[in-house]
């Protein structure tokens, strides 16, 4: 399969590089670094959106679906920028955002003018005869940037109450409406966007909050009290129309790759996404790993991530995926998290040792790795000390409820310190530079600490861009770690996440073994090996100095033990141990 030995490599376009100094990165500016992405060893670049948008949320809320917004550039340099890629065997991937539109697209203007046919793309519905507010609403649902999840249709009278007695549906921003899926328009119009961008030579698609496409009719509250987004997620129909789409789109390319990301998701609804003969997509992001320092589930809490949870759920997930024939997208970052260096390793001490640590992880696992821009120099949440710095909507709002909710500010500032998407979208660092080698003038988001993390850095000595070259170099070598079978290894131990990878070509082939261990503590940890492994070549770890290249000549015993944050991967090649 294309995508098994496939690396992506993610790219926020506003903050990767500017090259017209206006401080907003844009597509010229990731021409200029085409270079440096090839010499990743990466197979595809996902961009976020890069089209026409008010910008409320950074570019998720779209007003064209099929133009370059012109402070990111043009067609012509998209083009530009995809052939440049093309050259280096790098294909782009694009991110559709077919939830929901900008309130500013022609499509929702035109319901907003009273045609019936635009009224159609759209959740509008009538307030509640029976309830007072906030019950009056047409369900009980919670924007996931906080606030109830409708808001006026058009013009509001003095109390905030529409002229038109009607609210439209949005599960983001109130800027950002949600399309109605059940009218086939809407899925013809999504398929017509996803073709443009096809026959622009695009291969590749992420597609954005994909499981909340299939809303089930009619819309149902929530259980009272809750914010149980179930009544809206993966619902039967996504099933539906993702097969719907593949098959007038897409699906229509045998080199298409696509990635659905997939909120509040099951195991199981994902194995119905991936799995190839259903013909809906080829893998997705799920985040329930990302969530285990939620305290109580909430975001914006201030916890210590629980590990043996984070482990127990990497398993499932891998195990699960596994027996179902799904495919899973493999991230510890993106432009919605904060960095993960910072919150499951220690970015200060052992920044170099986490860093590698946590690639390690992921990169040997099965399914396909996304490596999110700056991660691989070891990039840290910016050293911010006010919410002034944060640009981002759901930062901002955070900040407030909990402030409104009686904590004091320096305790809410700690909590969204902790948790902000905007941790991630400091521009890149490409130098020491003022502005960090990024722009010749004030970013629109300021950087902190580029005196000591950068490009130029690493590429002239730094031991973490090396390493992830080498991860991503050795999913192509070896079909142990893009095909290979997965097994827990040392499902209990609290400390050390270790797994283990087998492949049996057959046909005389010599198959191999792969133990991967990973210790999530700052303190020496000793682990158990099997015995067929004790005797391995190194194949990886983040501790050269200390391993030797192979323990064929002195096996190790039983157990082994990890310095803070090592990784260690064990290899055997031969047939005999399959
Ligand atoms: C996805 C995007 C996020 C955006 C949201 C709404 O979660 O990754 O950045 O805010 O969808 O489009
Ligand atoms: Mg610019």
């Amino acid at each position: 399969m294309t995508f098994h030995d496939a690396v992506v490599y993610q790219i926020y376009p506003k903050s990767f590089r500017d090259s017209d100094g206006d401080g907003v990165g844009d597509l010229r500016g990731i021409i200029d670094k085409v270079p440096y992405i090839a010499s990743l060893g990466v197979d595809y670049v996902w961009f976020n959106p890069f089209y026409p948008s008010p910008g409320h949320d950074n570019g998720y809320d779209i007003s064209d679906y099929c133009a370059v917004d012109p402070a990111m550039g043009t067609m012509e340099d998209f083009d530009e920028l995809a052939a440049t890629l093309g050259a280096h065997g790098i294909s782009p991937m694009l991110d559709m955002v077919l939830n929901h539109v900008s309130t500013e697209h022609e499509w929702f203007r035109r319901a907003l003018a009273g045609e019936q046919r635009y009224r159609d793309y759209f959740y509008i519905r009538p307030a509640r005869a029976d309830g007072a507010a906030p019950t009056h609403l047409p369900t009980n649902w919670v924007s996931k940037f906080g606030g109830p999840a409708w808001a006026p249709f058009g013009p509001v009278d003095d109390d905030g109450r529409p002229l038109s007695g009607e609210y439209y549906l949005h599960l983001f921003d109130p800027t950002q409406a949600d399309l109605d899926w059940h009218n086939p328009e809407v899925r013809a119009r999504a398929a017509e966007v996803v073709n443009f961008w096809r026959a622009h030579g695009v291969r590749a698609f992420r597609f954005d909050v994909i499981n909340l496409i299939g809303k089930t009719e009619p819309l149902a509250d929530a259980p009272a009290g809750t914010d149980d987004r179930r009544v809206y997620t993966d619902g039967p129909l996504v099933h539906d129309y993702l097969h719907e789409l593949n098959r007038a789109s897409f699906g229509q390319d045998p080199d298409s790759v696509t990635v659905g990301e997939m909120s509040s998701t099951s195991i199981e609804a994902c194995v119905g996404y991936t799995a190839p003969e259903r013909q809906e997509l080829a893998m997705v992001f799920n985040f329930h790993h990302l969530k285990v320092d939620y305290e109580n589930g909430e975001k914006w809490t201030l916890m210590a991530p629980d590990i043996p949870e984070l482990k127990r759920l990497l398993n499932d997930w891998t195990l699960g995926l596994q027996a179902g024939g799904g495919w899973n997208a493999l991230f510890w970052n993106n432009h919605d998290q904060p960095r993960a260096l910072n919150r499951f390793g220690d970015a200060g001490r052992h920044r170099y040792e986490s860093a590698t640590m946590l690639a390690t992880a992921i990169h040997l696992l099965r399914g396909t790795p996304y490596v999110y821009m700056g991660e691989e120099i070891g990039m840290t949440d910016p050293l911010y000390t006010s919410i002034e710095d944060y640009v981002d909507v759901e930062a901002r709002n955070a900040f407030h409820a909990l402030v409104d909710a009686g904590r004091p500010p320096e305790e809410a500032f700690a909590i969204v310190h902790s948790k902000a998407r905007d941790n991630a979208r400091t521009p890149m660092q490409w130098d020491d530079g003022e502005h960090a080698g990024f722009s010749d003038v004030e970013p629109w988001l300021r950087p902190t600490n580029q005196a000591e993390i950068n490009v130029a850095a690493e590429e002239a000595g730094g031991r973490i861009l090396p390493y992830y070259k080498r991860l991503i170099a050795l999913r192509k070598e070896l079909p142990v770690i893009s095909e290979g079978l997965y097994e827990p290894w040392e499902l209990d131990d609290p400390d050390v996440l270790g797994y283990l990878r087998t492949h049996a070509p057959g046909g005389g082939e010599p198959g191999a073994r792969l133990l991967v261990l990973c210790s999530f503590r700052d303190h020496d940890t000793e682990v158990r090996v099997p015995a067929d492994l004790a005797a391995g070549r190194v194949l990886i770890t983040n501790y050269p100095d200390r391993r030797p290249e192979s323990y064929a000549e002195r096996p190790l015993g039983p157990t082994v033990r990890l310095a803070p944050y090592e990784a260690l991967a064990l290899i055997v090649t031969s047939p005999d141990t399959l």
